[in-house]
């Protein structure tokens, strides 16, 4: 039976780029090669989702934001969570952080933590987890920090009264070295790639969580900054074992540092395999779509093939929600909602997906 948060519920309501891009570490069979101080498949799990499910109750009727999304992450664990704009992807973090607000309705069959059941868990527990347990980098810095508070006074909320060269230490990290002497300032007078790592530091490195939930961490970053923090998730990983759910636009950094990715449509996990399946053997045809719309597949002068039509209202159609834009789509499309199927190892969900993988 399905546990749920939201109005009403026991706990009021809190309840694409290019996968040819430079080498940031070494890929997951690298690692596993390698050898690392966790083992994968033996260890409990860090985090298991099972039937997720959110709605957002909204004056316009309710709004499916997250449908039935299950995965479970082992600790050392990089999943990645990539789909197009409004597919649930934050929408699932927040609900793992218990962050969403009152007028959002979580249900799910299993949302733990470690031993920790997080939709059972009252105000003072989540504090407890929160930050500690569990860090959160948000997709947007602006909008997570105080406008009208200098940054310092903001890092000793969270940091408390830390020694001024550890949180200097921490900054270089990150390669902030530079603000140490300016932190006098308020966030509008830091670029927003330099907010964003300065909440990188904050979710990843102050309290080093077991858990990191990554936002579209590295989207405001350049090229360089990006592969500095992609680095880091990747030595926290190795070093201290962390498991992260790393939302991202960009294929190419999920092909990089994620061992498995999840692709989301119209709030449903469509697909979920280890980054190589997902990236040599696309099972859905959204995914396959996804990945032929890659730019980096394309010489110059080719015209790219996107992927007609638009994911807007397709969270409320009966059926597959991809039908209306699937070249592969038939009557049962249509009519039923595919379940998620193991085919070839990949988790998928689409009535024709054994078909056309044989
Ligand atoms: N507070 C809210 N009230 C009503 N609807 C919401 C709320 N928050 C999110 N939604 C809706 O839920 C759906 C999923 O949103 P979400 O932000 O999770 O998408 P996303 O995949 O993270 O998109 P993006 O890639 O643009 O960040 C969207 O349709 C969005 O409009
Ligand atoms: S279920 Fe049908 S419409 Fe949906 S992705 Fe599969 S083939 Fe396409
Ligand atoms: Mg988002």
């Amino acid at each position: 039976m399905k546990n749920r948060t939201g109005r009403g519920g026991p706990a009021a309501g809190r309840t694409v780029g290019d996968p040819a891009g430079p080498t940031i570490g070494p890929t997951a069979g690298e690692r596993a090669r390698n050898g690392r101080p966790w083992e994968p498949g033996r260890t409990a799990p860090l985090l298991e989702v099972e039937d997720l499910s959110v709605v957002f109750d909204t004056a316009r009727g309710p709004v499916p934001a997250v449908r039935d999304v299950s995965f479970r992450l082992e600790p050392g664990e990089i999943f990645g969570l990539v789909g197009e704009s409004g597919s649930g992807k934050s929408t699932v973090l927040s609900a793992i952080m218990r962050l969403l607000p009152s007028v959002a309705v979580t249900d799910a069959t299993t949302l733990r933590f470690r031993d920790t059941d997080l939709l059972r868990l009252d105000a003072a527990g989540l504090r407890s987890v929160r930050g500690t347990g569990i860090g959160l980098v948000p997709q947007r810095p602006m909008t997570s920090l105080s406008p009208v508070t200098p940054l310092r006074k903001q890092l000793r909320w969270f940091l408390g009264d830390r020694d001024p060269a550890e949180v200097t230490e921490l900054l270089d990290q990150v390669g902030l070295r530079a603000v140490a002497e300016r932190l006098d300032g308020y966030p509008f007078e830091f670029s927003g790639g330099q907010l964003q790592r300065l909440l990188i530091m904050l979710a990843a490195l102050a309290r080093r969580p077991a858990l990191l939930l990554a936002d579209e961490p590295t989207t405001t970053l350049d090229a360089t900054v990006q592969a500095q923090v992609l680095r880091l998730l990747l030595d926290l990983r190795d070093r201290l074992g962390i498991g992260i759910v790393f939302v991202s636009h960009d294929l190419g950094v999920i092909a990089q540092i994620c061992d498995r990715a999840g692709v989301m449509y119209a709030g449903r996990l469509v697909e979920s395999a280890p980054v190589g399946a997902l990236f040599d053997a696309p099972r859905h045809p959204y995914t396959r779509a996804l990945l032929r719309a890659l730019p980096s597949r394309y010489t110059r002068g080719e015209r790219i093939k996107v992927i007609e039509g638009s994911a807007a209202g397709a969270n409320r159609i009966p059926g597959c929600a991809f039908a209306p834009r699937c070249p592969r789509a038939d009557a049962v499309c249509g009519e039923q909602v595919p379940a998620l199927r193991t085919v070839a190892g990949s988790l998928v969900r689409c009535h024709h997906a054994e078909e056309d993988a044989a």
